[in-house]
Parts: structure tokens; C-alpha cells; sequence
């Protein structure tokens, strides 16, 4: 089964990111397509950039970067769990995709947007646009939850019917996608 990693994108303390992630990894379990696996960048804990050299090279230097290098590597597909900050993507995700380059070419990843009044979407096209320089696949099924402060309920994410469906779309979107690059990421 292919490995898919599912990616907390917010670091910020007392984050939605969290329960919104932890419903998403119970659905993807549930589908069973996947072996599902966490990333949650506030653990991860990368700094700014600090490699002296382009990502393309794989010379890394610093033991983070290895470590970072070696859990993309081993994933299939990705599904990041996304908030809007200021119209656009938070930070914590360009950074860390930036640290690498061959690790995350030809492979499809999914979105769990949340926020105000757009559901985040703002937020997914600009991470969808710097994706495809990564040679990655952003996949148009997604999961949208327009105002999430109302979703939160004792600090769980209380998902809608809808939320259940859309996640199973794109999980099964998420499938297809694995399969037919995987041709693509032969080494
Ligand atoms: C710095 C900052 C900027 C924000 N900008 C937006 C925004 O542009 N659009 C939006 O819908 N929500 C915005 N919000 C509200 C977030 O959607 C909300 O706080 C959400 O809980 C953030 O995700 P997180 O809790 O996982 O960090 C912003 C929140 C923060 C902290």
C-alpha cells in the first residue's frame, strides 16, 4: 500500500490544524488505501532555511535536513492541512518544502483548507502554484471548511456530512494520481 503523509502545515500554538488533522488521518485510515503517517512542521520544528547549498544537489548539511530529506522521501502522495494566513499559505509551509526538491517531484498531494469566509482557498492556490514547481500534482478534489471557529467544539473538529464526503473524494482522487506517478518516480 502506498505511504501517505499528511502534513499540519500551522505551528501556531492552540492551533484548529491539530483536530482538523486528526479528523482527516481517522477518515483516511478508515478508506484504507493508504498507510497514513503524520507530519506536523510545529514538531518538526525546522528553522529558516540554512543550507549553503540548492536542495537539487541533496548535500545536506545540517541533521534536520537529513532527517526532513529521508520522511519526504519515503512518501507517496501528500494531503496538507491548511490554514489561510493573510490571503496566502503560512510561512511553515514554503520553508519547509524549500529545504528539498528531488524528495517531493511526481507526487500528487491533496488539501484540508480552513478559515474564515473562504474556506482557505485562497490559501491552497498559492500553495498549488509553488507545488508545481516541485513537479507535484495538486489535485482539484478537496476539503473546504469555510468558518472553522464554529466547527470547533471542545476541541475537536465536528465535521459535516459534506467535510466526510469531500475527504473521501479526494482520498480516492489522491489514489489514482499515486498510482499512475508512481511510473514517473523510478529511481
Ligand atoms: C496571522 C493570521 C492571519 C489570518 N488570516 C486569515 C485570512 O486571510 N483568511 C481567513 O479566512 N482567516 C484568516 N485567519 C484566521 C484563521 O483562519 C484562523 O485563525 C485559523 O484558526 C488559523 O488556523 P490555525 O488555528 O490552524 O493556525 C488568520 C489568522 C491568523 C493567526
Amino acid at each position: 500500500m502506498p505511504t501517505l503523509k499528511v502534513i499540519i502545515a500551522s505551528t501556531r500554538p492552540g492551533r484548529v490544524g491539530l483536530p482538523v488533522s486528526q479528523w482527516f488521518v481517522e477518515v483516511a485510515k478508515k478508506a484504507g488505501t493508504f498507510n497514513v503517517e503524520v507530519l506536523d512542521l510545529a514538531e518538526i520544528n525546522l528553522p529558516f532555511f540554512d543550507e549553503p547549498n540548492h536542495p537539487a544537489q541533496q548535500m545536506y548539511t545540517k541533521d534536520h535536513t537529513k532527517k526532513w530529506s529521508a520522511q519526504i522521501d519515503s512518501a507517496d502522495a501528500f494531503v496538507v492541512v491548511i490554514p489561510e494566513y493573510n490571503f496566502t499559505m503560512p510561512a511553515t509551509l514554503l520553508n519547509a518544502f524549500d529545504y528539498l526538491y528531488k524528495e517531493w517531484n511526481y507526487k500528487a498531494v491533496g488539501f484540508v483548507s480552513y478559515g474564515g469566509i473562504s474556506g482557505g482557498t485562497r490559501s491552497v492556490q498559492t500553495a498549488k502554484l509553488f507545488m508545481t514547481t516541485f513537479k507535484m500534482m495538486p489535485i482539484y478534489e478537496a476539503v473546504t471548511i469555510p468558518s472553522i471557529s464554529q466547527h470547533i467544539k471542545e476541541g475537536k473538529f465536528e465535521a459535516t456530512e459534506n467535510n466526510e464526503k469531500s475527504a473521501v473524494a479526494l482520498l480516492a482522487e489522491l489514489a489514482k494520481w499515486t498510482g499512475a506517478l508512481q511510473t514517473l518516480r523510478v529511481k
